[in-house]
């Protein structure tokens, strides 16, 4: 083969191997071999310099571009293989990265939308500390110290002699002292108890409590109130709900409300029950400074999980606060 027929076959050959180099260490080997120090180009640069003068008239403009072809080969594949990723490191049977949006709990749900419906009647929606002073949880609600009432609210004490609230009615009693009537508020909180937890009971659940004192307010305003609630929070207009009295010692006269579907099938056609209310007490009112002879309220506390568990059809309470989130995501969007 004379060098002109050479230096044409490694520029094509050896343009090719650089290009096709399959990654950083297969191209280093074909730069050594092809433009290296004692490489093909070197040997030809060498069979260049001892050429006859014809050779050299004819060749020299061949091996320039042989010289430029390579490296520009060599080049393009090194910044190439340069910006792949090195394929070894990836483990494509991984499962891939979950980046799910997180959603609304279903009771935050539920208890913006009372709060909602609440403001749309005139409610002030207020708070109240979950570490609660025994005087506010009990006593201003006529549940004095040893009063048998007590054990019906399984309490946790702290040592301080403070308790986690066992109610929001502890809102009432903390309200009364220093507001005059008009009042109305509501409260979304959660309530603590010493109970054993099952599909229908949890130590940890939320209220919402509302009460109004004003003048001339009869158990009338707040079944109106209740069932404007109730429709808005189900959203559905076939629910009807029945009053059965019942004792609170703040309440007089107190009942507690059931509802029920006119038209649902299953469960939600059966009366359930759903929260406790009632006239407030005029020694509640009385004890919070407020004239028992002029002014009358009512006051009601619900449970929120008892209204979720009704609107989704949900069967146990502990699906709230359990770490399972294939329950909650059902709830999201
Ligand atoms: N605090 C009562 C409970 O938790 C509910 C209630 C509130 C009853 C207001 C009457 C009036 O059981």
């Amino acid at each position: 083969m004379d060098l002109a027929a050479q230096l044409e076959a490694l520029r094509d050959d050896g343009a090719a191997r650089l290009t096709a180099a399959a990654d950083a260490d297969a191209l280093e080997q074909a730069r050594i071999e092809l433009l290296g120090r004692n490489g093909a180009l070197k040997d030809l640069k060498d069979a260049f310099k001892t050429a006859s003068p014809e050779d050299k008239r004819s060749c020299g403009r061949l091996l320039g571009e042989v010289d430029q072809a390579l490296k520009a080969a060599y080049e393009a594949r090194d910044k190439s293989l340069q910006g792949a990723v090195d394929s070894s490191a990836i483990d494509i049977t991984l499962p891939g990265e979950d980046r799910r949006a997180g959603s609304i709990h279903p009771i935050s749900q539920v208890a913006w939308e009372v709060e909602q419906v609440f403001s749309s009647m005139g409610f002030d929606v207020v708070d109240g500390p979950h570490i609660e002073e025994d005087e506010f949880n009990f006593t201003r609600l006529n549940i004095p110290p040893d009063h048998p009432a007590r054990d019906s609210q399984d309490t946790f004490w702290l040592s301080t002699g403070k308790l986690l609230r066992t109610h929001t009615s502890s809102v009432q009693s903390r309200t009364y002292p220093d507001t005059q009537p008009p009042i109305r508020k509501v409260v979304v909180g959660k309530v603590f108890r010493y109970e054993e937890v099952d599909a229908t009971h949890d130590n940890t659940f939320t209220q919402v409590e509302g009460f109004l004192v004003d003048e001339q307010i009869t158990v009338a305003h707040l079944v109106g109130t209740l069932q404007t609630m109730i429709k808005a929070v189900l959203r559905r207009d076939d629910v009807e709900i029945r009053l059965r009295p019942s004792f609170f010692p703040f309440v007089e006269p107190g009942f507690e409300v059931d509802v029920r579907s006119t038209s649902a099938t299953g469960r939600f056609s059966n009366w359930v029950e759903l929260l406790g209310c009632g006239m407030i007490h005029p020694k509640v009112l009385k004890m919070g400074g407020i004239d028992p002879e002029r002014y009358q309220g009512f006051a009601f506390g619900l449970g929120l999980e008892r209204l979720a568990m009704i609107r989704h059809g949900i069967e146990d309470i502990r699906l709230f606060n359990g770490a399972d989130l294939r329950g909650l995501r059902q709830f999201a969007g």
